[in-house]
C-alpha cells in the first residue's frame, strides 16, 4: 500500500478486515518491520480515540512516533503563488518536505470548514501533503472521509455479526453543533464492499453526496428503517445539499432503547448521550462503542503494516 487516504485505497477488503482480526490475537508480531522508523502524526484538530489508538499502532509494530499538534507550529500557507506578507509563516511546500525527513510515514487529521463546499471537497489539506511529501500519507480524518474509523468500525461488524449478511442501518441523530459528514461517508463506502444489507435514515435535507450513496436505500422513516436491523450505526451530520447548515435537531431522532430493539448499537465517538442516544442505550449490552474503539488500534496497526510492508 502507497498510502491510506480513502476506503478505495484497500484493494481487497474482506482479506485486510481477517488480516487485522489476526493481528489483535497477536500485536506484536511485526515489532521489527518498525524497527528504526517513525510516524509523524500531524494534528490541525482535536483527536482523543485517533491520536491514542494511531500511536499505539504504529509501537505494537516497533515505531517511534512524534506528535505535532499545529496550533504549536508556525502558521502553514497552502495556496500557490501566495504572498506571505499576513499571518502565515511557513509553505506546505516546505513544512512537508521536511516532515518528511523525520517521518517514514507521515498521517494527518484537518476537519472541513463547513462554509464552502468546493473548497472542502478539495481537501486541500491532504492534498497538499500528498503532493509535498516525499513518504506515504495517512488520512486520520478529513473534510470528507474518515477511512480508519470506517475499517474499525468494518472489522467490529465482522466480529458481532451473528449471520452472514446482517442488516446494518446508519441512522442520523440530532446534535447542537454543525458536524462534518466524513465518518458518515467513509461508513457508507465501506459497507458498500461489505456483504451486509444496508441502508440509511435521516430526515429530509439530510442526504449525503449522491456519489457517495449511489444507489444505497434511504428511508426517512427512522422507525420503520431500524425494524429487525442487527446493527445501528448513529451519527449527526450536517447538510450535504444546505452546506454545513444544521437543518433540524429535532429530539425524536436520537435513539432509544425501545427503537435499537435488539440491535447492536455503534458510534465512532465522542457522543453526547441523550442527545445522539439516551443512556440507556449507551449503558446495555447491545452498545458495542467500547470495542468498536479498540478496533481502531487494529485498523491502523493493519494500515501502517501495509504501508511499511510496501504492499
Ligand atoms: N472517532 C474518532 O475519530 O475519535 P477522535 O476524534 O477522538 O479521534
Amino acid at each position: 500500500m502507497k498510502k491510506y487516504t480513502n476506503i478505495n485505497d484497500i484493494a481487497n477488503l474482506k482479506s485486510l478486515i481477517k488480516e487485522a482480526i489476526n493481528l489483535k490475537r497477536n500485536p506484536f508480531q511485526n515489532t521489527e518491520l518498525g524497527k528504526n522508523k517513525t510516524l509523524v502524526m500531524v494534528f490541525f484538530n482535536a483527536s482523543l480515540r485517533t491520536r491514542l489508538s494511531t500511536e499505539k499502532a504504529a509501537r505494537n509494530l516497533g515505531m517511534e512516533v512524534s506528535i505535532l499538534n499545529v496550533n504549536d507550529a508556525w502558521n502553514l500557507e497552502f495556496e500557490d503563488g501566495a504572498v506571505m506578507n499576513l499571518t502565515t509563516s511557513e509553505h506546505i511546500k516546505e513544512a512537508a518536505q521536511v516532515i518528511s525527513q523525520y517521518a517514514n510515514i507521515i498521517a494527518v487529521r484537518a476537519f472541513p470548514g463547513l462554509k464552502d463546499k468546493a473548497k472542502d471537497e478539495a481537501e486541500i489539506i491532504l492534498n497538499s501533503f500528498l503532493k509535498y511529501a516525499t513518504v506515504p500519507v495517512v488520512n486520520m480524518e478529513s473534510a470528507t472521509a474518515h477511512p480508519l474509523q470506517a475499517l474499525a468500525d468494518a472489522i467490529t461488524i465482522e466480529e458481532f455479526k451473528t449471520t452472514k449478511k446482517p442488516k446494518v442501518v446508519l441512522s442520523w441523530a440530532p446534535h447542537p453543533k454543525a458536524l462534518p459528514q466524513a465518518v458518515a461517508n467513509s461508513f457508507v463506502k465501506v459497507m458498500q464492499h461489505m456483504e451486509v444489507d444496508f441502508s440509511i435514515t435521516h430526515p429530509e435535507g439530510y442526504e449525503l453526496n449522491p456519489e457517495i450513496v449511489k444507489d444505497t436505500p434511504i428511508n426517512y422513516n427512522q422507525k420503520e428503517a431500524l425494524e429487525n436491523a442487527d446493527f445501528v450505526y448513529v451519527k449527526n451530520w450536517s447538510s450535504y445539499n444546505k452546506y454545513g447548515q444544521i437543518l433540524s435537531e429535532d429530539s425524536n431522532w436520537m435513539i432509544t432503547k425501545e427503537k435499537l430493539g435488539q440491535a447492536k448499537f455503534m458510534h465512532c465517538l465522542p457522543i453526547r448521550r441523550n442527545v445522539i442516544a439516551e443512556d440507556a442505550v449507551l449503558d446495555s449490552e447491545n452498545s458495542i462503542v467500547i470495542p468498536q474503539a479498540n478496533n481502531r488500534t487494529f485498523s491502523a496497526q493493519i494500515i501502517l503494516k501495509k504501508i511499511l510492508e510496501n504492499k
